[in-house]
């Protein structure tokens, strides 16, 4: 009893209101507070794949334990134990849930909030990485993007509209290493190295990648 009433005494003081006011409105806010961007798009290799492996014939995938011992969800095709640092980005930008992987189908709502195409193993050349098996190279994740975007063009109705709603969004691509790791420098490869000296197998990545990621002339056609 006297616990109860001394407990009450300091819950009612006016200090320990003041500080359950701040924090329910501390939490509310948090609750309701909007990402920092409304969508979040996600192209790469195994250091962003959340799953889009898992069902590609290769044995570059990852979703059973012990990945994702310290994942909510359990092993899910990341190559982590945990959350990828795309998973991270999304949190600090304020996404409460984590962007799908494209292979999971995502629905019209999730779309318009992001899709994740990146692929373990994938590469800014179509052979990297390819030794293991298929995976999405950034070719194909573009092509996916496309068809997220036509997605995106029926849902909100119109060209222009869904203009508006990606020229909002975050993009991010982490790709290149599978390019060194799976393909230049594998003892097998001798025909590319061969080919290529270092400094040039570097400019020809350059040069692919940089048209990969200039995504005007599919966004220009929703002009
Ligand atoms: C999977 O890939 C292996 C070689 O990488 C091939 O031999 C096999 O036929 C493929 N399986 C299917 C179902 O495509």
């Amino acid at each position: 009893m006297g616990s109860r009433r001394s407990f009450l005494r300091s819950w009612s003081s006016p200090l320990s209101l003041f500080v359950v006011v701040v924090a329910l409105a501390a939490s509310s806010a948090d609750g309701f507070k909007a990402p920092r961007v409304p969508c979040y798009f996600i192209f790469g290799d195994s250091l962003y794949d959340s799953g889009n492996n898992n069902n590609l014939n290769t044995s570059v995938k990852v979703n059973y334990s012990p990945y994702g011992i310290d994942f909510p969800a359990g092993p899910t095709g990341r190559f982590s134990n945990g959350r990828t640092a795309a998973d991270i980005i999304g949190e600090t930008l304020g996404f409460k849930d984590f962007i799908p992987p494209f292979a999971s189908n995502p629905d019209d709502r999730q779309i318009l909030v992001g899709v994740n195409y990146a692929s373990g193993s994938a590469g800014i050349l179509v052979e990297s990485g390819k030794q293991g098996g298929d995976n999405v190279d950034l070719n194909k994740q573009l092509r996916n993007h496309k068809v997220t975007v036509s997605r995106i063009v029926k849902k909100l109705g119109s060209k222009k509209a869904a203009f508006e709603h990606l020229g909002q969004c975050l993009y991010i691509c982490n790709m290149g290493n599978n390019d060194y790791i799976n393909n230049y420098i594998l003892p097998q490869s001798t025909a590319i190295r061969s080919q290529y000296n270092p400094a040039q197998f570097a400019a020809l990545l350059i040069a692919r990648y940089s048209a990969q990621i200039n995504v005007s002339p599919l966004y220009e056609s929703l002009l």
